[in-house]
């Protein structure tokens, strides 16, 4: 499977002078080759999503909605071979990567669904007080302007897909830059969109290196930026454009808590199942995968050697086999990190089930307990196939150990009590809490996002198409109400 992608400026295809390789994690083999653009053609792009904002953002719904429709299409129609694509860039199981492609889908088919009933506007009689007689305020939502989309390696399809497809329902031009360890995803993902009638200027995917982003970031004609990624480079960037509109969505170390009352042998075997799947997804690069598990002591015991098990039924292996679970981290050197981040643990005395282990950059499903609380892995992100179990007597306990973290992306509570579950609800402080399953579920048109160092901003298809947008009100005058 090796080509050369061009990027996609402005609408059209384009190579620069230089380019760089992208290589399948699993084996080293040679995905692809991706042409890397000069400054003079990132100038193009941005100069032409300036100049196309006005006629882009007037663009009729039905023709947005019928661009977004027709990827819908199209992504269906190509599912297994950008699965293959995806699982080859990333390392991703396939099983997985064709998941992905599913919810790439979904994006869009939301994205068309919400561009045709978007801004209707919403009117408001002024005429509550004397001076508004015969007033009458219309409010609708326009762009803010062009949005630089800046997407992960771990999701490169649909990350790529929350950025671009409320753009276009919105009428927002949209740079979109991937990730450079997995940029084929969003190239398709452009091939897509070039078949379309998007004007021209509307979009373009540029593989531009990290290095030279800061003067993209700083360009003022992109007052939006959605960022996907860790913390310190999310917040660099908010912090070099004060006066943008940033969204961000970055870590979390995600907390599963199981509760007293989910206790039954069933009630166990799901909680271990779903933990042990949703901690090892994707080798854990999900800011969402479960690291943290909070059990109640009632039931601390017969959980672990459960979860162990569960875990050590997953399939580890060739990412392109479809029987395989887990395969390996998007680099030798992100596993080496979880290895030495592991060790750190063991040495400080935290007790290991299962695994401990790297093979390149395969790291073993591996679970742990006893972990000290000054370590690494206690208070940082892992983004690796690692999880821990820590004893808590009761609910109140178990909420503040979730809260014991600078995090705030997703907590999952097994319970199956429903006013535990407003209790959760309010007393987590986090984006998302799921009741009776893992913090890793995340359906795309819900609101997804973080508190405390987790993120700014929310993400779902409507959510996003809200943070691209600013509120306009007209006020007519001299009417009869
Ligand atoms: C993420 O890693 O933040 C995305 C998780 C998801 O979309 O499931």
């Amino acid at each position: 499977m090796t080509s050369t992608h061009a990027f996609w400026l402005a609408g059209r295809q384009a190579t620069g002078e230089d380019s760089f390789d992208v290589t399948n994690p699993w084996d080293g083999r040679l995905v692809a080759t991706v042409a890397v653009p000069t400054e003079a053609q990132v100038e193009e792009a941005v100069a032409a999503a300036h100049a196309v904002r006005e006629e882009f953002a007037a663009t009729p719904a039905h023709v947005r909605a019928a661009a977004l429709d027709h990827v819908v299409r199209r992504l269906t129609e190509r599912t297994e071979e950008i699965a293959q694509l995806i699982s080859a860039e990333n390392g991703k199981p396939v099983k997985w990567a064709r998941g992905e492609v599913g919810r790439a889908v979904s994006v869009f088919r939301f994205a068309a669904e919400e561009a045709r009933r978007f801004n209707g506007g919403e009117a408001q009689r002024l005429d509550t007080d004397a001076g508004g007689t015969g007033r009458l305020a219309l409010t609708r939502r326009f762009p803010r302007g062009p949005v630089l989309g800046i997407a992960p390696f771990n999701f490169p399809l649909n990350l790529s897909a929350h950025k671009v497809a409320p753009a276009i329902a919105v009428g927002a031009p949209i740079i979109l830059k991937p990730a450079p360890a997995t940029p084929v995803s969003s190239l398709i993902l452009g091939e897509l969109l070039a078949e379309t009638d998007l004007p021209a200027g509307s979009w373009s995917v540029l593989t531009v290196p990290n290095d030279r982003m800061p003067a993209l970031v700083q360009d003022e004609r992109l007052p939006v930026i959605s960022f996907t990624g860790s913390g310190p480079v999310g917040y660099a960037i908010m912090e070099s454009v004060p006066r943008k509109h940033c969204t961000l969505e970055l870590g979390g170390n995600g907390a599963a808590v199981v509760l007293a009352d989910w206790s039954s042998e069933e009630d166990l075997d799901r909680a271990a199942s779903r933990i042990a799947t949703f901690s090892n997804y994707q080798g854990g690069q999900s800011c969402i995968s479960v690291q943290r598990v909070i059990a109640d002591a009632s039931v601390y015991d017969r959980l672990v050697p459960k979860i162990t098990a569960a875990v050590e039924a997953l399939v580890t292996g060739d990412p392109s086999d479809a029987a395989t679970d887990v395969g390996p981290l998007v680099s030798e050197d992100a596993a080496r990190r979880v290895e030495s981040w592991v060790e750190e643990a063991v040495a400080a005395g935290a007790t290991l089930h299962t695994g401990g282990t790297r093979d390149a950059a395969t790291y073993a499903p591996t679970v742990l307990t006893d972990l000290p609380a000054t370590t690494t892995l206690a208070h940082e992100e892992v983004f690796g196939p690692v999880l821990y179990v820590r004893r808590v007597d009761g609910e109140a306990e178990a909420f503040a150990a979730v809260n014991d973290s600078k995090y705030g992306l997703q907590a999952g509570v097994f319970t199956h009590d429903l006013e535990t579950a407003f209790r959760a609800h309010r007393a987590l402080e986090v984006g998302g809490v799921v009741i009776g399953d893992v913090p890793s579920y995340r359906a795309d048109q819900m609101p997804y996002g973080g508190a405390k160092q987790s993120g700014v901003g929310r993400e779902g298809v409507r959510y996003a198409m809200d943070d691209y947008t600013y509120e306009r009100v007209l006020v007519l005058t001299g009417l009869a109400l």
